[in-house]
C-alpha cells in the first residue's frame, strides 16, 4: 500500500537524498543567468540542473520565469526539470510549486481573478470554489502541482501591505472562504490532473503586525490566538489542505519559524496537522539577522527543524543540507526527525499522482484561458465590486452618459491587478495575454469612445515609489468637465507586493485627495472608484461625492464587471470584508469591545461614538431594496448539546433583481471575557427577483457560542445572546438542560 512504498522509499535513502527532498529552491539555481538573475528569454541550465537535481537531489523548485511563455513552453521547461530528476537513483519527482494566488502563472496567459480580499467581499462561497477549481486546471497545465494559496492571515491591522491577499478581518468569513479555496483546488482526488495541492499561509499571525508594517512583529494574547487567529486553519486543515507555509515574522516576540509552541504543539498535537510545513523565502536564514535568535545558520537550521519545519524554501544557496546532514552526524538532529519530514514530503508527492504523472502532457487542457474561465472571472468580479455610498439613486447611469475619466487608475491593468500579477509571477506582456481592458477601456466599449474623455490628472510615480503620485493639470480638468455629465474618478493605489506596499499614512494620497476636491468643486457629480487592496482612509473627500464603489484588486476582467454596474447591467452585491476606517488613528475591526464602542458619558458634549468607521464591515448598497421580516427562534432557550434553527424572511422590494448576503451575527451579552459587540456566525447569499421573496434558516449549535476564556479553554458560559439579521434581532438563553 502507499504508506509501504513510501516506507520502502525512505529505507533505501542516503541522509544526503533526505536533506535533499526537504530542500526547496527558486528557478534562478537550475537557471541561465549570472547570480541571481536568469536571462531573458528563460533557458534552464543543464550543468546547473545536473548539480542541483542529481548531486544535492534538491526536492522541490519554485517560481517561474519573467519572460512570457505559451503554455506549451513552460509545461516543456518543468518537464524538462522532471526528467532530469528521474535520471537520480531513487527517481523522485520534483515538487513545484508557485503562487498561484488569483490565478495561475499570468506569464503564460492564465486567467486572473479578483484577489482574494476582493473574493471574500463576494460571499460568493460556490464561486470561490469554481476559481480555485479553475486556477487548479490552469496551474496544472503548466506542470505545476503546488500553489502557495490560500493566504489565511486574519488581517486586522488594516494598513498591513498584503491585507489583500487576505479574506479581510472576520474570522469565520476567512474559514468558510479558505475552506471552499482548498476544496476547490484539492478536489476529493488531488491526483486528478487538474487538481493542485494547497498551501495555507502564513501560519500564524502575520496580518497582525503592531507597527502596520510588512513581517514586523505581532503580539497577540493566546485567547486572541486561539479564538480569531487559528480558526480559519483549523477549518481548511480540516478539509484536507496539503501544505502550510510558516509566518515569517515574530508572535510574542518569538520568530515562527523557530516556535516549537505553533509549529508542533498547536499545528501538529492540537490542530492535527499532518502535512507538509514549509518556510517562506529565506526564513531559516533570517534567524540569524533580522530575527536575532540564532548566532549562525547551522543554530538557525538547527531551531527550525527542532521547531517543526520540514521543508526550507532557502532558497538561494545550496548550504541547508550540508548544515542539516552535519547536524544529524553530530547527533544534534535525529534521524527519525529527518524521516518524519521526509515521510511527509514523499507523501504529498504520492498524492499528488507525480509518482506516475510527474510529466505535463501538452494538447490535455483545452479549457485553458477559456471563455468560461474568463466568464468566472467577471462573475466574480462583478460580485465583489462593493456600492458604498449611492446619494438619492444617483447611480446606475445612462450609456449614453458624457463621462471624464481621471485618476491614476483610469488607464492601467497593474491597479485592477494588483502583485503576483506582474513582477514576480512575470511582466505583463500583450503577446500570450488574453482580451482584458483597463476602465478606460471598457469604458469606451461601454459609453462609446466619443463619450469619454481620459485626463488622468495624477500618475503614479514608480520610480519613487508606488505610493508617491506626481500631481498633473488642475485646469484641464476644470475646462473638461464643462462637456460632460459626470466625472468618474479612479483612486486608491498601484499595485504592491509585500515590503514595498508598507506605508506611513493610511489615507489615500495627498495629490489623489487634491484630485478629488479639483474634481468635486466643478460642481459636476462625481462617481468615485477606490481600487486598492486595503482601506484608504478618504474622510476629507467623501463628503463632496455622490456615489462610491470600491472595486478591491478585480482583476483582468474588473475594468469590464464595473462599467456593467455604472450601467446598471450588473447590480452590485459585493459587501466589505473589513471595516472601513473614517480616521487613520481608529483601526478597530467591529469585533471591537463592547467598550470600544461607547459614545462619551461624562458630562461632556462629545457625541461621535469611539467606534465610527466610514462604512462597517459587511456594508454594501444595491440598486434595489432588501426588507428583512419575520426574524423566528425555533426555542427561547437551547441547552448545551442542544441547536436552535433561526428563520428570516427576505424580501426584494425594490424593481430590479439583485443579490443580498444575508449576515447573521451573534452578541454575548455578559461574560467572563469582555464579550465583542457582535460577531458573524453565519451568512447566505441569495438571488431575489423583484417581489419575491425568501425565507433562510440558519441553524446555531453551542460551539457557535463559545469563546476562549481566561483558562485558552473555549467556553460557552449561560446567559442570554442576541442574534441580529439584517436590522432584526432576537434573543435566547443558553442554559445547562431545558427542564
Ligand atoms: O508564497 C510566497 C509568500 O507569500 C511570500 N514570500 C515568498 C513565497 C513564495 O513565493
Amino acid at each position: 500500500d502507499s504508506d509501504k512504498y513510501i516506507d520502502t522509499l525512505i529505507g533505501k535513502m542516503t541522509l544526503s537524498e533526505k536533506v535533499g527532498q526537504m530542500t526547496q529552491l527558486t528557478l534562478e539555481m537550475v537557471s541561465k543567468g549570472d547570480g541571481y538573475k536568469m536571462k531573458s528569454p528563460h533557458e534552464l541550465d543543464e550543468a546547473k540542473l545536473e548539480d542541483v537535481l542529481l548531486r544535492h537531489h534538491i526536492g522541490s523548485i519554485l517560481n517561474c520565469a519573467g519572460t512570457p511563455h505559451t503554455i506549451e513552453k513552460w509545461g516543456g521547461i518543468i518537464n524538462k526539470i522532471q526528467e532530469v530528476a528521474m535520471k537520480d537513483r531513487l527517481q523522485i519527482p520534483v515538487l513545484y510549486g508557485i503562487d498561484a494566488i488569483h490565478g495561475a502563472n499570468y506569464t503564460i496567459g492564465a486567467t486572473l481573478y479578483p484577489q482574494e480580499i476582493g473574493l471574500a467581499a463576494s460571499w460568493n462561497l460556490e464561486l470561490v470554489e469554481q476559481a480555485a477549481a479553475l486556477t487548479a486546471y490552469e496551474t496544472r497545465a503548466s506542470g505545476i502541482p503546488w500553489t502557495f494559496s490560500p493566504t489565511l492571515d486574519l488581517a486586522v491591522n488594516p494598513e498591513w501591505p498584503r491585507v489583500w491577499e487576505s479574506f479581510g478581518e472576520d474570522p469565520h468569513l476567512m474559514a468558510e472562504m479558505g475552506v471552499a479555496m482548498t476544496k476547490g483546488f484539492q478536489g476529493d482526488d488531488v491526483a486528478q490532473k487538474d487538481r493542485i495541492a494547497a498551501c495555507l499561509k502564513h501560519f500564524v499571525g502575520y496580518g497582525a503586525p503592531k507597527s502596520g508594517k510588512d513581517r514586523s512583529p505581532a503580539w497577540i494574547p493566546e485567547r486572541m490566538m486561539r479564538e480569531y487567529f487559528l480558526p480559519p486553519f483549523q477549518a481548511a486543515i480540516d478539509a484536507g489542505a496539503k501544505s502550510i507555509m510558516i509566518n515569517s515574522g515574530e508572535v510574542n516576540g518569538v520568530p515562527v519559524h523557530a516556535s516549537k509552541w505553533l509549529l508542533t504543539d498547536i499545528l501538529r498535537d492540537e490542530m492535527g496537522f499532518e502535512g507538509v510545513a514549509v518556510t517562506d523565502w529565506f526564513d531559516i536564514w533570517n534567524l540569524v539577522e533580522r530575527h536575532a535568535v540564532a548566532k549562525d545558520k547551522r543554530q538557525a537550521v538547527k531551531m527550525a527543524i527542532d521547531a517543526g519545519v520540514d521543508m526550507s524554501m532557502v532558497p538561494l544557496d545550496l548550504d541547508f543540507g550540508p548544515i542539516l546532514i552535519s547536524l544529524v552526524e553530530d547527533g544534534e538532529i535525529s534521524m527519525e526527525r529527518i524521516d518524519l519530514s521526509v515521510r511527509r514530503i514523499l507523501k504529498m508527492k504520492q498524492e499528488l499522482g507525480l509518482f506516475e504523472n510527474y510529466k505535463v502532457v501538452p494538447g490535455d487542457y483545452p479549457a485553458f484561458a477559456s471563455k468560461k474561465h474568463q466568464q468566472v472571472a467577471f462573475d466574480l468580479a462583478a460580485e465583489s465590486i462593493t456600492l458604498l455610498k449611492n446619494e438619492a439613486g444617483f447611480l446606475p447611469i445612462s450609456k449614453k452618459s458624457k463621462i471624464l475619466l481621471c485618476g491614476p487608475n483610469a488607464n492601467s491593468m497593474r491597479p485592477l491587478n494588483g502583485g503576483w500579477s506582474y513582477s514576480w509571477q512575470g511582466d505583463v506582456t500583450d503577446q500570450y495575454a488574453q482580451e482584458y481592458h483597463t476602465i478606460y477601456e471598457a469604458f469606451v466599449n461601454k459609453f462609446g469612445k466619443k463619450n469619454i474623455n481620459l485626463i488622468e490628472g495624477v500618475s503614479y510615480d514608480m520610480a519613487a515609489s508606488y505610493d508617491v503620485d506626481q500631481w498633473v493639470n488642475p485646469e484641464e480638468i476644470t475646462k473638461a468637465a464643462e462637456a460632460v455629465d459626470y466625472i468618474v474618478l479612479c483612486l486608491g493605489e498601484n499595485s504592491y507586493t509585500e515590503k514595498p506596499g508598507d506605508l506611513n499614512d493610511l489615507s489615500i494620497s495627498a495629490n489623489q485627495r487634491a484630485l478629488a476636491k479639483v474634481a468635486s468643486a466643478t460642481g459636476k457629480p462625481v462617481i468615485l472608484v477606490l481600487t486598492a487592496g486595503r482601506p484608504r482612509v478618504i474622510h476629507d473627500i467623501v463628503s463632496d461625492i455622490p456615489a462610491v464603489l470600491h472595486t478591491y484588486l478585480p482583476g483582468n476582467y474588473g475594468a469590464d464587471a464595473l462599467s456593467e454596474i455604472l450601467t446598471g447591467e450588473v447590480n452590485p452585491s459585493g459587501k466589505l470584508p473589513y471595516t472601513y476606517p473614517r480616521y487613520t488613528n481608529d483601526l478597530v475591526p467591529y469585533y471591537h469591545k463592547v467598550s470600544e464602542g461607547l459614545a462619551h458619558n461624562d458630562g461632556n458634549e462629545y457625541t461621535e461614538p469611539f467606534f465610527n468607521p466610514q462604512w462597517e464591515f459587511g456594508y454594501g448598497l444595491s440598486y434595489t431594496q432588501f426588507e428583512y421580516s419575520n426574524l423566528e427562534i425555533s426555542s427561547a432557550s437551547m441547552s448545551r448539546n442542544g441547536s436552535l434553527k433561526i428563520t428570516v424572511e427576505v424580501k426584494n422590494v425594490g424593481k430590479r433583481a439583485g443579490k443580498e448576503v444575508v449576515q447573521l451575527y451573534l452578541s454575548d451579552l455578559v461574560a467572563t471575557v469582555s464579550p465583542s459587540v457582535k460577531r458573524l456566525k453565519r451568512f447566505q447569499k441569495i438571488d431575489l427577483q423583484p417581489g419575491a421573496s425568501e425565507k433562510v434558516v440558519f441553524k446555531l449549535e453551542e460551539k457557535d457560542l463559545a469563546f476562549v476564556g481566561i483558562d485558552q479553554q473555549w467556553v460557552a458560559e449561560t446567559g442570554t445572546f442576541k442574534v441580529c439579521i439584517g436590522g432584526e434581532s432576537t434573543q435566547f438563553e443558553l442554559v445547562e438542560s431545558i427542564k
